[in-house]
């Protein structure tokens, strides 16, 4: 390390003072570039987990506590000179003071046994607030944040993850997920922003704009990079599972899978990771056209490009489109990657890509392009300088201050979907009866990647914080809120295996409560662990619903879950219906606030919560998808089947939409569409509402989608108050991609709506 603080200090006075930074840091990795071995510059775009060089049984498992085994550090960080780590041990949380020492001990290693001191950057997944530490401020996960339609809660989540990943010692972080979440099968929706691209563009914006801040300088110490993925199409597969084919046109790529990628991109993000998966029969990681066609030379990404978990393997093993590992690298790297997530056997890589280059195989300029990347990245997060981030500067950790932050996100998220006869809030001082399997524990309240992969060690880790039985106690008295699971989650069996605990107690208590709060939806999966077969609720979920229904008790059903579970069967027998999605370690107590009034619900939903296995469409579908005429003829007018349309959730307020206005009929393709639309809350209490512009294009070449968002603004409405909403759109807003994979307006009638409002224009 000390070498390289000696060689900024001398550039520092052989560059004059008005020469940028920039030139600064080009000279510096020219410098050093230039001084490198073929095995150094191979060893950084090597990434190893951290389980290969930790005390432990073998290089797949740790043992605790974590320490860094000096034999296997050095034969990975100095023989092989790999140039970055990730992970946690045995996917458990660890305290900031134990990433402090380990990372230390990796830098120290690195740089200082090293002949050029290059720093080790490290990496994690801290999605939803920092994963893998232990007294981490957790958010609710991506879907229900989106839920809020505020992006400041995007904003708010990534500041906080940055801080205290930061005070874990790692400045890298593997977030946001900008992937499209339209498929509610796939295992991974609730880790993305929902079926809406433009939600997925304004929130991820907003989340680099949080982990590296509003300048872009991520040597401040409490910032992080962030890592955008999963580039690209990673959603779309066919069969709803992870990791599994997906055929995805050009034009329906640029359209709704690139443009979010394309907006933090251009918001500074400096990283990427690839899909695992296939798209048109081709592995992402080895499709040239994609990487460097699209990625680099369109979207003009700078940046480092990483794999996801050993994808460079799977282009063999798995995909079996390269007869070798040795092939696989080859293909790899030379369709553009620059840093593998081995993340195992990194001796096999990092020999495989050296022989690569000695043979000709992989050119070393295609080599030095990755290093100079890596490097930048290095650079630009200070690492050379300041190594490690000690965790005794970060008194924000876990604050209250960042809890308040967590808390405001998932009161702002939680979604009224039913509310008959105005049934919430609850009213007076009820006895209330918790039951089913979401409602006591934190597990569920979070979701995978909280405190471990999976989410398991939750309850261990988040004692601290109120279930929602807890939390309704806490609000109405002890002795007024009972739980009784009812049905529960079967421990050691896969995620989805419940077992009958207490139906008939559950009974007996329901018909001594006022009410009922049945909390169903899922446990916590994420990846493959999370595919499913049947996107029903669990059938002894459906059972305990209906045998609480025989009570006559009013039911309000929580609905905790990562996708929306189909709900048809027992929706009728409820009076009110709340989704609290997985909202984090404040979603018990949110609840409680909504539930009993304190806090008037303001969430809508991110995504179309379907109502039938067979009809899984998002809300921008084409015309042909509404046949439900009851003669069977096709005459395309009636609407498809949902449970809940994207974009719905009430309030306790009332709204009312007027005056829908346009300032012109007519417009020209560069103009701006001023549009205007009263909002009042004829209600007597507060509320939040959503303002929601959509836009329908009446006829194209490629037949249009039924409509899609343009814009929002979510604003406060005081009781009684009208407000005037006006928003300013661009006519090129209103585009689509052709046949020719060019985004267009096509001249023609073009219909804008709010709420049940609309107004038709021309474009000409
Ligand atoms: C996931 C990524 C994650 C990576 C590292 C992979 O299995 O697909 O989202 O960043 O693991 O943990």
């Amino acid at each position: 390390m000390k070498k390289y603080i000696y060689f900024l200090f001398v550039l520092s006075f052989l560059i004059p003072f008005h020469e940028s930074l920039g030139n600064e840091k080009e000279k510096f990795i020219e410098n050093l570039i230039s001084q490198m071995t073929l095995e150094e510059k191979v060893g950084q775009m090597t990434q190893i987990n951290i389980t290969v060089i930790a005390k432990g049984p073998n290089r797949f498992s740790s043992s605790f506590p974590m320490e860094i085994d000096d034999v296997r550090a050095n034969k990975a960080l100095v023989d092989y000179k790999v140039g970055s780590v990730l992970n946690t041990i045995n996917n458990t949380a660890q305290k900031p003071n134990v990433w402090y020492k380990n990372i230390s001990k990796i830098q120290d290693i690195a740089m200082n046994k090293n002949r050029l001191g290059i720093p080790v950057i490290y990496g994690i997944d801290a999605i939803h607030g920092t994963t893998y530490t232990d007294g981490a401020t957790m958010f609710p996960q991506q879907i229900t944040t989106a839920a809020s339609w505020n992006p400041e809660n995007a904003y708010n989540m990534a500041f906080v993850c940055a801080y205290e990943t930061r005070a874990s010692a790692i400045p890298w972080n593997f977030s946001p997920v900008l992937d499209l979440g339209f498929d509610p099968r796939f295992p991974r929706q609730f880790e993305t922003f929902g079926e809406d691209p433009l939600l997925v563009e304004r929130f991820g914006v907003e989340m680099i704009k949080g982990y590296q801040g509003l300048d872009n300088n991520v040597s401040n110490k409490y910032k992080v990079a962030a890592c955008m993925k999963h580039f690209v199409g990673y959603h779309a597969t066919i069969s709803g599972k992870d990791r599994t084919p997906a055929y995805i046109p050009d034009n329906v790529l640029s359209e709704f899978h690139i443009e979010s990628f394309k907006k933090a991109i251009e918001a500074g993000a400096k990283t990427i990771m690839i899909n695992s998966g296939l798209i048109n029969g081709i592995p992402v990681h080895a499709d040239y056209n994609i990487l460097i066609n699209i990625l680099r030379n369109k979207l003009g990404f700078d940046g480092v490009i990483l794999t996801d978990w050993e994808d460079i393997r799977k282009l063999h093993d798995r995909d079996k489109v390269a007869k070798t590992q040795k092939e696989a690298v080859k293909m790899a790297i030379n369709a553009g990657i620059d840093m593998s997530m081995v993340p195992h056997e990194y001796e096999q890589f990092f020999d495989d890509l050296v022989e690569l280059v000695n043979e000709g195989e992989v050119v070393i300029d295609r080599i030095d392009d990755a290093v100079k990347r890596i490097l930048k990245l290095k650079f630009e997060l200070g690492l050379f300088q300041n190594p490690v981030t000690n965790y005794e500067d970060y008194i924000d950790f876990g604050s209250k201050k960042h809890q308040k932050l967590a808390y405001k996100s998932a009161s702002e998220s939680i979604t009224l979907l039913k509310n008959s006869d105005n049934i919430l809030p609850l009213k007076g001082k009820p006895s209330i009866l918790v039951v089913g399997p979401n409602g006591n524990n934190m597990r569920t309240l979070n979701g995978a990647w909280t405190y471990s992969w999976q989410g398991e060690l939750t309850d261990k880790f988040a004692g601290d914080f109120n279930t929602i039985y807890e939390a309704l106690q806490n609000k109405y008295g002890k002795n007024k809120v009972k739980y009784v699971a009812g049905v529960s989650y079967k421990d050691g069996g896969n995620y989805y295996d419940m077992e009958e605990s207490d139906i008939n107690n559950a009974v007996t208590e329901a018909k001594n409560s006022d009410y009922i709060i049945l909390c169903l939806g899922e446990n916590t999966y994420t990846e493959k662990p999370g595919d499913l077969n049947d996107l029903n609720l669990h059938k002894l979920q459906v059972k305990l619903a209906k045998k609480l229904a025989e009570t006559g008790k009013p039911i309000i059903l929580i609905l905790n879950l990562g996708r929306p579970r189909l709900i048809s069967d027992i929706e009728p027998l409820t009076n009110a219906v709340v989704n609290i999605y997985l909202p984090g370690n404040f979603g018990g107590d949110a609840l409680a606030d909504i539930l009993s009034g304190e806090v008037n619900p303001s969430g809508k939903l991110p995504y179309t919560y379907p109502a039938f296995p067979n009809s899984l469409i998002p809300y921008y579908y084409k015309p042909s998808e509404v046949q439900n005429n009851s003669q069977g003829s096709y005459n395309y007018v009636g609407e498809v089947n949902n449970q809940y349309d994207f974009g719905f959730g009430l309030s306790y307020s009332e709204f009312r939409y007027s005056d829908l206005k346009t300032n012109k009929n007519q417009y020209n393709l560069n103009d701006i569409i001023k549009i205007s639309v009263n909002v009042q809350n004829s209600s007597e209490i507060d509320g939040l509402e959503t303002i929601q512009l959509y836009s329908s294009d009446l006829y194209a070449s490629i037949t249009p989608d039924i409509k899609r968002l343009r814009d929002f603004t979510k604003v406060k409405i005081e009781a009684g108050e009208i407000k005037t909403i006006e928003f300013n759109l661009p006519v090129s807003e209103l585009s689509f991609v052709n046949s020719e994979n060019e985004f267009v307006v096509e001249p023609g009638k073009f219909k804008l709506s709010i709420d049940k409002l609309s107004k038709e224009i021309i474009i000409r």
